[in-house]
């Protein structure tokens, strides 16, 4: 009988407050025993984007009690947990220290282990808390914070092949469904409108496509989208809802085909590694859309890859996916103390140089 772990997890980089408990026996399939998510979209409503002082006083009142709640559902008291897991970064700052001071605190309280994670660490491995998928595999992480290729290879063994160098697809959707009118978060809204659009009508740029790698661009795009919806304002006077759905469309067959061209590259890197079991996973909220998901199983499925995406409550932030990465890290031996630092930048893959930009989370990972 292998060694069982049951460790809690905490999630408070962005707009999501999080805890949850993950146990798992050695070479068994992991558990999430529960996981409590609180969002704070109506919060940021009113401002158009994620309010950072706003967050963490919102992420310091309810941090506690996503974690009393997450205990309750798994019917266990803190004594019952091996070790007690945090995103320490990267992230908005006043968040991850909310849930960096609160892990400290039950682990100071209860003498159990602390572990520090890396939160797209959390996003990366969850394709193995859902599906079990081997190393190496294809991770493309793409958000309204985050949109990287990465090449997963072990729990703290990552390559990044490329990344936005501006603006997150997530982010882009936010935008233009503001553009259009369309009500926040703008991706379902953007992906719905699209739904009746003709993608041709308005062609937009498919950027970064004439540069070798896998790095993206995306801020260009809403530029294109505002001069369109503008053109059209001032040749007709308004946007008639046909105008609209066109150019939501025409927006979202962009970002689609910029994403599948460079999942096509980075898979002819990933498959220079030799998997034993080819897989592309995909995690963050704009896995959500059906036309993308569409895209990247296809350009999977023509070189022969299997395609995975974990449901979407754990595709998008929450904590399970934090209490796993953490898992893994406790089974390697890794610990952290009280010196463990809230860091706002933590890149996965240190030998990367640094993106660009900055997104909804503040600067790029
Ligand atoms: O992973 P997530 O919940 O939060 C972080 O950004 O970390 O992702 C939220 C982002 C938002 O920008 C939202 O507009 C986008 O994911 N999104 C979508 C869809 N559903 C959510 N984008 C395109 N199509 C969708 N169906
Ligand atoms: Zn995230």
């Amino acid at each position: 009988m292998g060694r069982t772990l049951t460790i809690l997890g905490l999630e408070s980089s962005c707009d999501d407050t999080a805890a949850a408990v993950v146990r798992q026996t050695d070479g068994q399939v992991p558990a999430i025993l529960s996981s409590v998510v609180f969002g704070q979209t109506e919060l940021h409503a009113e401002f158009g984007g994620v309010v950072p002082e706003i967050a963490a006083r919102a992420h310091a009142e309810k941090i506690d009690i996503c974690v009393k709640q997450a205990l309750e559902q798994a019917k266990l008291a803190l004594a019952d947990i091996d070790a007690i897991a945090v995103t320490a970064g990267p992230g908005l700052i006043g968040g991850v220290l909310s849930g960096v001071m609160c892990a400290k605190g039950l682990s100071a309280g209860s003498g159990k282990p602390l572990i520090g994670v890396n939160h797209l660490a959390g996003h990366a491995l969850t394709p193995r808390l859902t599906d079990q998928i081997a190393f190496p595999y294809l991770m493309l992480l793409v958000s309204g914070g985050h949109c990287q290729f990465l090449l997963v290879k072990g729990p703290e063994d990552f390559t990044r092949l490329g990344g936005t160098i501006d603006d997150a697809p997530g982010e882009a959707f936010d935008k233009t469904a503001r553009l259009l009118g369309l009500p926040q978060p703008g991706g379902p809204s953007v992906e719905a409108e699209a739904v009746n659009g003709d993608p041709k009508r308005f062609r937009f740029p498919r950027p970064m496509l004439d540069r070798e790698g896998c790095d993206m661009s995306f801020s260009g795009l809403k530029t294109a989208l505002l001069r369109a919806r503008d053109q059209v304002v001032a040749e007709k006077g308004g946007l008639t809802l046909q105008d609209r759905a066109d150019l939501a469309a025409g927006f979202q067959a962009a970002i689609r085909d910029v994403l599948v061209e460079k999942t096509r590259r980075a898979l002819i890197l990933y498959l220079a590694e030799n998997p034993t079991q080819p897989t592309v996973a995909v995690a963050g909220g704009v896995a959500a859309n059906k036309a993308i998901r569409a895209g990247i199983e296809t350009v999977s499925a023509e070189n022969g890859v299997q395609f995975t995406a974990p449901p979407l409550a754990l595709c998008t932030d929450n904590a399970a996916m934090i209490a796993y990465a953490g898992l893994e890290r406790f089974r390697l031996g890794h610990r952290d103390d009280m010196t463990l630092t809230a860091r706002p930048r933590w890149p996965l893959d240190k030998r990367a140089p640094a993106l660009l930009g900055s997104g909804k989370k503040g600067a790029k990972a």
